[in-house]
């Protein structure tokens, strides 16, 4: 019997991976001229499907990852721009909205958390206003009279994954068709891609030129950016000493239909502290809210009957009226989580010093995918036109890497 091997297509770019990140960085790089492959067996199935869409630098806030703030500003700060060129390009609604945020704390233990944390807010210049109970009543009427603070950030915002992937997606292919020429199938490659190919193929540090697809094509690129979150880490001839440490932080997440006698349940994205466990609730347009997320590190793929309960309880002690919505959909998937939460972002240095041409690393956004993607794009494609942001040093993907620190990154 023979076996025959596919023709190698050839692009400018190949991002590896269809979630949102993957898709920002090959919009953005599309848009710089380039010509882009994007391989995925199911691109925007991931991450990208259960995401809530908050794009929240303030409200995300944790202790100690005070250097991420500085990179989750930058990337809010695009997002106006990034959306609204997209809507503008394809006439599609992205889901981006100036929606305000409002901090909740059910008990006073959940208070003087939500206190702390406004303090830390505050102390890096965000803008956190304290309403009174009352104040946020008036604002909110279906909010519990048992609340016991309430925080209006004006800044945090929010988009719809789901409605982004899909314009980025018809837009890929409808300039991959009109001005690179290229059919939609070979834009968005729906294979899965399994090694990295290098210009010594017994060198894993030496060039990469591209990727070999599960069915045997090799796709030849001048760069090759891996953006497949959790997949990364595994992947076929990854760079000698490159380590990705990457893990699965699941989370269970929900949307509901509201009742038109409900409507509006909230006008503003709700984010709660429920005895020491967040809770948030999101509204959109079309009458649905989307309840999240647990972040359970158990390894169980599929929905937690415990965390489904625990949304639903806490959402609730915000919101009673939640019990009487519609519970339209369960979603549970996996975060891609890094020790320091913050991603792996950039070049890799080789064992022997520079870096390794064509390739670029895109993963572990844990939290953060869908509000880092517009930065995430922006800094990969820069360093592909060869401008390197040394600000962004700090989320090099060799930092886990012992063997692997370059002399610039101490
Ligand atoms: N970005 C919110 C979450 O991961 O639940």
């Amino acid at each position: 019997m023979s076996c025959t091997v596919p023709d190698p297509l050839s692009t400018d770019i190949a991002v590896i991976g269809g979630g949102i990140i993957g898709l920002g960085i090959a919009l953005e790089a599309q848009r710089a001229d380039h010509r882009v492959t994007l391989i995925d067996p199911d691109p925007a199935t991931g991450a990208t499907y259960a995401a809530a869409g908050m794009l929240a630098p303030v409200s995300e806030l944790h202790y100690q990852e005070e250097d991420l703030l500085s990179l989750t500003l930058a990337s809010a700060a695009r997002w106006p721009a990034f959306a609204g060129n997209l809507a503008a390009e394809t006439g599609l609604d992205t889901g981006f909205r100036t929606t305000p945020t409002l901090a909740l704390g059910a008990d006073a233990a959940d208070r003087a958390a939500l206190g702390d944390l406004r303090e830390a807010q505050t102390r890096q210049g965000l803008q956190v206003t304290r309403l009174t109970t009352r104040e946020a009543r008036v604002r909110e009427p279906l909010l519990s009279p048992r609340i016991t603070a309430a925080h209006l950030i004006e800044q945090d915002h929010q988009v719809d994954p789901r409605a982004l992937a899909n314009a980025i997606m018809t837009r890929l292919a409808a300039v991959g068709a009109e001005r690179d020429g290229v059919k939609p199938e070979q834009t968005l490659v729906r294979t899965r891609a399994t090694t990295l190919l290098h210009e010594d193929p017994a060198d894993s540090r030496s060039r990469v030129t591209g990727v070999l697809l599960a069915d045997g094509t090799q796709i030849h690129a001048r760069e090759t950016i891996l953006a497949n979150g959790l997949g990364a880490a595994g992947f076929g001839s990854l760079p000698d000493s490159l380590v990705l440490p990457l893990r699965p932080v699941h989370g269970d997440i929900l949307r509901l239909r509201v009742p038109e006698h409900l409507r509006p349940l909230t006008t503003v994205t709700l984010r709660g502290m429920v005895r020491g466990l967040p809770v948030y609730v999101v509204p959109r347009e079309d009458h649905t809210v989307v309840i999240g997320a647990t972040a359970r590190e158990d390894g169980n793929p599929g929905v937690s009957a415990g965390g489904v309960h625990q949304l639903l309880r806490d959402a609730q002690v915000l919101l009673p009226a939640v019990a009487e919505l519609e519970l339209i959909e369960t979603t549970a998937r996996a975060r891609p989580g890094t020790p320091d939460n913050a991603p792996l972002l950039g070049r890799v240095a080789s064992a022997d010093g520079p870096d390794v041409p064509g390739l670029l690393i895109a993963t572990g956004f844990f939290r953060h995918g869908v509000l880092l993607t517009p930065i995430a794009a922006h800094v990969i494609v820069e360093l592909i036109a060869g401008r390197r942001d040394p600000a962004w040093d700090r989320f090099r993907p060799d930092r886990f890497s012992p063997a692997l620190q370059p002399k610039e990154y101490a």
